[in-house]
């Protein structure tokens, strides 16, 4: 056995999905450069993409988005019920994810569970679980967030909105998410979402689409391997990827730059970094040792956004603290760089999103990602679908004689005084 804590020097599969070089700081999407797509491309053509290995021809992209868009179109109203039984402050996450899993309900034909493991042989049936994961999930998200704003009762999108998903328009998936909300627009009063915005998301969701074995994709093939069916493992993805040390980091930045507020109080926030007191939200990565090259698009984006809105003080704090650590030894000697989630918060709050929703917004873009692993792992090489199950060196007692309750005295285990929970807590028991 290997003892390899966190996966540091693991390989568990071979891919042909996404290239990174670390070191250098380069990201491709099946061989093409990040930076390409992100100026060429829009998320629906990279999701075609990630899945298919090839960009589409325009025939195969407006098909494309003719099957995703469909799924846009509505959520299913158990869906919709669900959301309403969960309060209405709870994390944006929270939500996702339980209706995430409660879809695997509304599709009994592709559950191995109920159907058998063939199941998903049938191409059919794999692109018909990508197109409505694709296609339901703005839905879905914006319906958390109305939730989560307060209204009472979530408004299901107008019939008349949905005319506004034309397949010929790759980026009617963004424009249409931003219209439900009624957010995205230059000016009150406008009708629709400004283009540089709409793009400036586009732009953040391809950036966000795939990123090899990344912690939630991990997650995703390891609950693939146990034969669940692909509801349930995105459901379990979503949970690896709201953690603060992975897609949770975008939330986690902004409210570290709230509370430093200003460029004064970045020395004695550093220090405290240093001293292992506070962490560097949206600084480092597993495999980065050099700048993330998704945050140098995330970066020109949220400029191209606050010509639209103004700037937000913050990345005025945010670009001095990057400069600050970037010439301090101790993230210098560490090979500490931004990652994605250093400016995406940014660019998410002056869209009008709340604190958290923007691992929401993760979730939407990396959903592209984990769906070509999905499908990746099952169509994959027969020697690569192993139940994942990593061994572990056992350090417990040897074996011993049980013994009963009188004879077994008081020490080892202190009975911890039981804590009161915080008044807000209570009030929601
Ligand atoms: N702030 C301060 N110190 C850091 C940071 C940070 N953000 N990141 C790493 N370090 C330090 C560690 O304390 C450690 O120092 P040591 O050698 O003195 O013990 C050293 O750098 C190596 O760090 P590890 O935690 O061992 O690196 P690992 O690869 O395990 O972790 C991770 C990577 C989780 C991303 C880490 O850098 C981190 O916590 N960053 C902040 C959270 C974040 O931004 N996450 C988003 C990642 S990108 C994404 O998921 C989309």
């Amino acid at each position: 056995m290997s003892y390899d804590p966190g996966y540091m020097n693991t390989a568990v599969c071979t891919s042909r999905i996404t290239f990174i070089d670390g070191e250098k700081g380069i990201l491709r999407y099946r061989g093409y450069p990040i930076e390409q797509l992100a100026s060429k491309s829009s998320f629906m053509e990279t999701a075609f993409l990630l899945l298919y290995g090839e960009l589409p021809s325009e025939a195969q992209l407006k098909h494309f988005c003719a099957r995703v868009y469909h799924h846009q179109t509505a959520l299913h109203a158990d869906i919709v019920a669900l959301l309403q039984t969960i309060r209405h402050d709870a994390h944006c996450m929270t939500s996702v994810i339980s209706a995430l899993a409660a879809m695997s309900a509304l599709h009994p034909e592709a559950n191995p569970a109920l159907e058998g493991q063939a199941v998903y042989s049938s191409r059919k049936t794999r692109e018909s679980q990508m197109f409505t994961l694709l296609g339901a999930f703005p839905t879905l998200a914006a319906h958390v967030l109305l939730r989560r704003s307060g209204s009472s009762v979530p408004c299901l999108p107008a019939p008349s909105l949905s005319t506004l998903l034309d397949p010929a328009r790759p980026r009617a998936y963004v424009e249409y998410f931003l219209l439900l909300l009624g957010l995205g627009k230059a000016r009150p009063g406008e009708e629709g979402p400004d283009p540089r915005v709409v793009r400036a998301l586009d732009v953040i969701l391809l950036a966000h689409a795939d990123h090899e074995l990344n912690c939630s994709t991990a997650a995703l093939r390891h609950l693939t391997s146990s034969g669940v069916d692909v509801y349930t493992a995105v459901a379990g993805a979503t949970g690896a990827l709201y953690g603060p040390l992975h897609g949770g980091a975008t939330e986690a930045v902004l409210r570290m730059l709230q509370q430093i507020g200003t460029e004064e109080r970045i020395p004695a926030f550093l220090e405290a970094v240093k001293a292992k007191e506070a962490k560097l939200m949206g600084f480092g990565h597993r495999v980065y040792k050099n700048y993330d090259p998704r945050a140098v698009l995330v970066r020109e984006v949220a400029y191209e956004v606050f010509q639209v809105y103004g700037a937000d003080p913050l990345i005025h704090v945010a670009t001095a603290l990057e400069t600050a650590a970037r010439s301090d030894n101790y993230f210098v000697s560490r090979k500490l760089y931004p990652n994605i989630d250093f400016y995406s918060g940014l660019v998410y709050k002056a869209i009008g999103f709340p604190l958290d929703f923007f691992p929401v917004l993760f979730t939407m873009g990396r959903m592209a990602g984990w769906l070509a692993h999905w499908e990746e792992l099952l169509i994959g090489p027969e020697e690569e679908k192993k139940i994942v199950r990593p061994r572990q060196i056992y350090l417990g007692p040897a074996e011993r004689a049980f013994l009963p309750i009188e004879a077994r005295g008081h020490d080892g285990i202190a009975a911890e005084p039981e804590r009161l929970l915080p008044s807000t807590t209570r009030a929601r028991l």
